[in-house]
């Protein structure tokens, strides 16, 4: 499969010529006086999502160089040997599979490796379904604790408090993620042995921070008296040989193919199968079945994550805007935006292209944000009059699961008028009151916050992500970058027992001494 890295493309230099000619100097608020149809012509509508693209800075012109680009790249070749099962994450030597965890099971088996694996996904799914059942109607058990971090941690968390609306079981979860012993201590003290259910998520059962905090677990369950391991503790790993080892015998596997910042679908979904049942599960991956369907066949043109991706790359390498705020307006949503830094920031925060040749452009932007309309009062300031253009995108639901109307009508007039206000702007000769406009929004609804349209918003977002990173020809795939500091941390965690500061940076020895003191 050949990939053509985006700077390399015929397109690459006729954007930078429309960037230089008109792509710098673009007005928003000129581009709707000139075209009554601009609303209509960006916006774009995909499974459970609407998008309305047109306060951005793009044009037909400028489009149509960004479609090039992609063709002239790749990205259809690209994402379709993602889908066929092919080792595109060479530094790992894996595939890149997590669709093939929602795509549905096929009714007769042709034994190539995709309906060899696409089975095994059925069987574990079924297992892993069953046992939330079973946990949701068991009335012995009050509390499930989730001991996991980074994707083994932000995907369930966040997809639980998401669909808290569908959690019918009055299970309380928890979730643990700290190696700061303050969390667990904490999570400790609300729950007893004898009712609590440990879900120790790790795919590959050896992230330090997961193992400490589940041996401190499973150290405190035994000193509470607790003997029924097999009751209280399941494995969620594709290291289920190491699970055994220490001690749990109720483990549903997953696979290497599945990146652990993808593998909310998984086993490592187990949480939420808790929270919303089997059923409500199901229909979460159907609708991240049916965004995969629509990326994988949809026009470029009419392609979501294709118009997403080409945006951001338009956007950081063009504009050269350095990051990227997520604006959730609905409060279950709070922890989108720190399941985005992952999903965003560990595939494309790479400095290298394919072949390990240093980028001469820039690459993922810093992700953040905060529910509206929270960051409003915090942070808007700067993005309606700070120095920097920061393109927002705006997440609003249309129907609310509450009785209190005047609320959600206030808060989607809000998001409403922080999109508008951002464009818009507003003159005032006197500096400090006046407001620039012309700063980009996308603006993402949905009907309803569903398992069904949770799971398109969260696969819509995973292809993006894939867009991009495919355009600048790095490996989404990998986080080689996370391993240094792990390495260190266990050198350093020695030197703090000893105190030996031999052959230390002069910062790291004088810290440390002064932590021993
Ligand atoms: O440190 C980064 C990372 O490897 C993430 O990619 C991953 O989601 C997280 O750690 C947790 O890994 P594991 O599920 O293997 O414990």
């Amino acid at each position: 499969m050949a990939r053509t890295r985006c700077d390399r493309t015929p397109a690459w230099a006729q954007l930078q010529l429309a960037y230089d000619n008109s792509g710098k100097a673009f007005d928003l608020r000129q581009a709707f006086a000139q075209d009554a149809g601009r609303f209509e012509a960006f916006s774009q509508s995909a499974p459970y999502v609407f998008a309305d693209l047109s306060k951005n800075r793009i044009d037909a012109a400028t489009d149509k160089l960004l479609f090039d680009l992609a063709r002239q790249s790749g990205l259809q070749e690209h994402r379709d040997a993602m889908f066929a099962g092919e080792k595109i994450n060479h530094t790992e030597g894996r595939e890149v599979w997590h669709v093939l965890l929602r795509t549905p099971p096929e009714s007769s088996q042709d034994g190539s490796h995709r309906s060899v694996e696409l089975a095994k996904v059925h069987e574990t799914l079924n297992a892993m379904l069953a046992f939330a059942e079973s946990v949701r109607s068991d009335s012995g058990i009050t509390d499930v604790v989730n001991i996991g971090i980074g994707g083994s941690d932000l995907g369930p968390q966040m997809a639980v408090i998401a669909l808290d609306a569908f959690a019918t079981t009055g299970k309380r979860l928890h979730f643990v993620s700290n190696v700061d012993g303050h969390e667990l201590a904490a999570t400790l003290k609300t729950v007893k042995a004898d009712s609590t259910l440990f879900l120790i998520a790790s795919k590959t059962f050896t992230t330090i921070e997961t193992m400490t905090n589940a041996r401190s677990a499973k150290a405190w369950f035994e000193a509470q008296g607790g003997t029924d391991t097999a009751r209280h503790f399941a494995a969620l790993t594709t290291n289920v040989a190491a699970a055994n080892a220490f001690g749990i015998t109720t483990t549903f596997g997953f696979w290497d193919w599945v990146g652990g910042r993808y593998s909310l679908w998984s086993a490592i979904g187990l949480p939420l199968a808790i929270a919303i049942g089997a059923q409500g599960f199901r229909e979460f991956l159907a609708g991240a079945h049916a965004m995969d369907e629509h990326f994988r066949t949809a026009p470029l043109e009419q392609n979501l994550p294709v118009r997403l991706g080409l945006l951001d790359l338009w956007y950081r390498n063009f504009h050269g805007f350095t990051s990227r705020s997520i604006a959730p307006y609905h409060s279950a949503l709070r922890r989108l935006p720190a399941y985005l830094q992952q999903l965003e920031m560990e595939s494309n925060g790479k400095r290298v292209d394919a072949e390990g040749a240093a980028l001469p452009f820039g690459t993922s932007p810093v992700l953040w944000g905060e529910p509206g309309t929270n960051g409003q009062h915090a942070y808007f300031q700067m993005l309606h009059q700070g120095t920097d253009v920061v393109p927002l995108e705006f997440v609003a639901v249309k129907k609310p699961r509450h009785a209190l109307a005047s609320h959600h009508t206030l808060l989607l007039a809000n998001v409403l008028a922080q999109a508008q206000a951002l464009m818009v702007g507003k003159v005032d000769a006197g500096g400090h009151k006046h407001f620039p406009g012309n700063r980009p929004s996308t603006f993402l609804l949905l009907d309803d916050l569903t398992p069904a349209s949770l799971g398109a918003l969260i696969a819509l977002q995973e292809h993006r992500v894939f867009v991009s990173g495919s355009l600048w020809g790095i490996n989404s795939f990998d986080q080689w970058g996370v391993e240094l500091g792990k390495v260190l941390a266990k050198d350093v965690e020695a030197r703090l027992g000893s105190g030996d500061t031999t052959g230390l940076d002069g910062s790291t020895a004088g810290l440390l001494a002064r932590l021993r003191a």
